[in-house]
């Protein structure tokens, strides 16, 4: 029966397996093209600039086999460009599947059997295409999604079989991309608690190099997960031709970059398989997250703009809508606070100018209040000795001063003195047999187990319920997994690190179509976590702790070349010595906010602060949704000068920050970039202290884009640790 049974699939499937097909995957600039051989084997035959016409399409089944083919008779077959190559049978590099099937045979192969491609609107299309196993029941199909204006491509797996009892996963990419250069030249960022997003750009050699993350929850604290390829030389701002990918995985990550005996580079990308095989029920479709990626043959520049926008016309919540600035307390209280201190800085937050206060963590736990770090996580009642009122008294207070009022929670998080771990020990995950491990005095929570992810849900539903004018949270989350073990998955341990980020979805989209324009601050300790899927729910994130603005330069820099402006939440705060024009100015490079105590200010101070804040106000449309143009690195000079140029072309506003420089710098002019060369402008110096004396000398002065574009100005000040900002306006 069971013969009977292979060998009716095996006919159904030879006959699929006869077609050729040349599948086009395009954008405004760029082009995708995979093409099934002869015998059913589906292979990238190119990535890269968009060509002409498909005459050139057509020409690339010759050009791009010439010294691949595995000499089987059949010119076509690439087996080293394989777009999912498979384990087990002749592919000898790193595979994107690997499973074994209900009789222990751990190969699986695939063919091509059709592919159809669908216009999702004006700007979105989307392409599918269906492969099969020959003698195994299992179906895999391979997804892109095509972003023409932005030139994003967006691609994913679904697999699904049809055998008896469930089969084993031990990989699952989301993709694999294959490249053809001299060289290849990968920028990671990576870091700590402190100090993200750190850029090292190195030559990949032959072998594996892998960018992973093993953390399970609060994932990118050492990594974040992106990346730029740049083919034959080091990548440039504004030149050469490059990839720029990140997955939007919010779990264990993982990308293997493998350069092989040819000089031939593969790069899958997906969830990390480490420790997580995956046994999948028949009928069950197992889908990879989505692997986001632009091709850019004008450099980061380009490839940070199409991811920008794309971020903001489809990866971010809201992300074309506005944001709200605003005064937090945590580093002027930390869990010192009551309700008079509060309402206080509701006062200040008016007299700043913002939109919202954000009430930090310490509000909550009653028998066990959050007095501290070690108390209360997971009781999320107000403290009745510290807040006699609750929260709707603090809301109203701060309606009637004229601010929003927000709010921090840790929902995923638990203390073990709390009434919830009380209650609920097994709703933690820990290992059996050894003792409990704390990382901040906390545990995580099951988001495994449904009863936990009610309990999430109900963690905001609450407060939104009871308080429906609160208008903002702060989603934390400090800790990694350690220890981690789930009652609730019983002897499936090893679906633990995605049926916790599975969970965690489960809960935002509940929170998000009950809510859907909520806005959320994502946070992790800091930057600890950083993706597209998880923006998805969350309309900014938190990029660091470190809010020294000397550090902070740099850690903007990095996420700005994958994270647009208004996604980036950067305050002013007691960290580092430096002016507060000097904070203030870097902090308006993306979402500004401020956690000062503003009565310590001087007199000067608040004024240039207050202004400042107006200027943002006015000017913020521009930062956050004009194209972002980068002129100095801070890593390549010891400033930063970039600027953001409205859609229009008729405003925009430049940002210089001198960093450490030596003696007497000899600043050379910059170029500005992205304006009209036809245009006119007029350049303003803003953010100026009271009474101080501006920098620019043709402040007031006007140009042609023309000018400013090929012959520049000379916009840094030659002091330590100081700033211009220039308003830029058609005129
Ligand atoms: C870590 C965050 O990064 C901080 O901004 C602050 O919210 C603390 N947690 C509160 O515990």
């Amino acid at each position: 029966m069971k013969k009977l049974f292979l060998l009716a699939f095996t006919i159904l499937f030879c006959k699929v397996q006869a077609q050729e097909a040349q599948i086009k995957i395009e954008t405004q600039n760029t082009a995708l093209i995979l093409k099934a051989a002869k015998n059913g084997s589906l292979y990238q035959a190119y990535l890269g600039t968009k060509l002409e016409s498909d005459f050139g399409y057509n020409a690339l089944s010759k050009e791009n086999t010439k010294s691949f083919v595995i000499n089987d008779g059949n010119p076509l077959v690439n087996l080293r460009h394989q777009a999912y190559p498979t384990y087990g049978t002749e592919n000898l590099f790193e595979s994107a599947i690997r499973m074994t099937h209900n009789d222990g045979n751990p190969s699986l192969e695939l063919v091509y059997v059709s592919h159809n491609t669908a216009k999702i609107d004006g700007n979105t299309t989307e392409t599918m295409v269906k492969m099969k196993d020959p003698v195994y029941p299992v179906e895999v199909t391979l997804h892109y999604k095509s972003f023409y204006k932005e030139n994003i491509i967006e691609q994913w797996t679904e697999i699904v079989h049809h055998e008896k009892k469930p089969v084993t996963l031990y990989n699952y990419a989301s993709s694999m991309l294959h490249f053809d250069a001299d060289q290849y030249w990968l920028t990671q960022f990576h870091g700590d608690w402190a100090k993200e997003v750190r850029m090292q750009e190195s030559q990949l050699t032959s072998g594996t190099k892998v960018i992973d993350s093993k953390l399970g929850v609060r994932t990118n604290m050492y990594q974040t997960p992106v990346f730029f390829l740049s083919l034959n030389a080091k990548a440039e701002e504004n030149s050469g031709d490059l990839v720029a990918g990140t997955i939007a995985w919010s779990g264990n990550f993982k990308f293997a970059f493998e350069l092989d005996n040819k000089n031939s580079l593969r790069i899958s990308s997906g969830i990390n398989p480490f420790a997580s095989e995956y046994s999948l029920q028949p009928g069950k479709v197992f889908t990879t997250p989505s692997f986001i990626y632009t091709f850019s043959n004008k450099g980061k520049g380009q490839a940070s703009r199409n991811l920008h926008s794309w971020a903001k016309n489809y990866g971010i919540k809201d992300g074309d809508k506005s944001r709200l600035t605003l005064l937090n307390n945590w580093e002027t209280t930390f869990f010192n606070f009551d309700e008079k201190k509060l309402t206080d800085m509701f006062a200040d937050s008016k007299t700043l100018g913002v939109d919202l206060f954000l009430l930090d963590d310490g509000w909550f736990g009653n028998k066990y209040p959050r007095s501290g770090d070690k108390s209360g996580l997971g009781d999320w009642q107000a403290t009745k000795t510290k807040l006699p009122n609750g929260i709707g008294f603090l809301m109203q207070e701060a309606e009637k001063t004229g601010v929003k009022f927000g709010i921090w929670i840790e929902p995923e998080m638990v203390n073990p003195k709390s009434e919830l771990y009380e209650k609920h020990p097994d709703w933690v995950l820990k290992l059996p047999n050894r003792p409990e491990s704390y990382y901040r005095s906390q545990l995580v929570l099951d988001l495994c187990n449904p009863q936990v992810q009610d309990f999430v849900f109900k963690t905001v539903d609450d407060i939104m319920q009871t308080n429906s004018g609160v208008a903002f949270f702060k989603w934390d989350c400090n800790r990694m997994m350690t220890n981690a073990y789930s009652t609730y998955l019983k002897n499936q341990q090893s679906h633990l690190f995605i049926e916790y980020t599975n969970g965690l979805y489960k809960v935002l989209d509940r929170i998000k179509t009950k809510y859907p324009h909520l806005p959320m601050m994502l946070c992790a300790g800091g930057g600890g976590r950083t993706d597209y899927a998880l923006l998805n729910y969350f309309t900014e994130f938190w990029a660091s702790d470190n809010t020294d603005p000397f550090n902070r330069v740099f850690i903007q820099w990095g996420y700005s070349q994958f994270f647009p402006a208004f996604s980036i939440c950067n305050h002013v705060t007691s960290w580092g010595n430096q002016s507060i024009k000097f904070k203030t100015d870097v902090a308006m490079m993306g979402k500004l906010g401020f956690d000062i105590n503003i009565k310590e200010l001087k007199e000067k101070e608040l004024k240039y602060t207050q202004d400042a804040v107006a200027n943002y106000k006015r000017l913020s449309e521009v930062i956050w949704h004009g194209d972002m143009y980068r002129m100095v690195s801070p890593y390549e000079e010891t400033r930063a000068v970039l600027m953001y140029v409205n859609e229009s072309k008729s405003k925009a506003v430049l940002f210089s920050y001198t960093l450490h420089p030596l003696y007497d710098p000899q600043y050379n002019a910059v170029r500005f970039q992205g304006l009209d060369p036809k245009k006119t402008y007029k350049i303003e110096e803003i953010n100026i202290m009271p009474e101080a004396k501006k920098t620019i000398e043709e402040s007031g002065e006007s140009f042609t884009g023309d000018y400013l574009m090929n012959v520049g100005l000379r916009v840094s000040s030659s002091k330590v640790e100081s700033s211009v900002v220039l308003e830029i306006t058609e005129i």
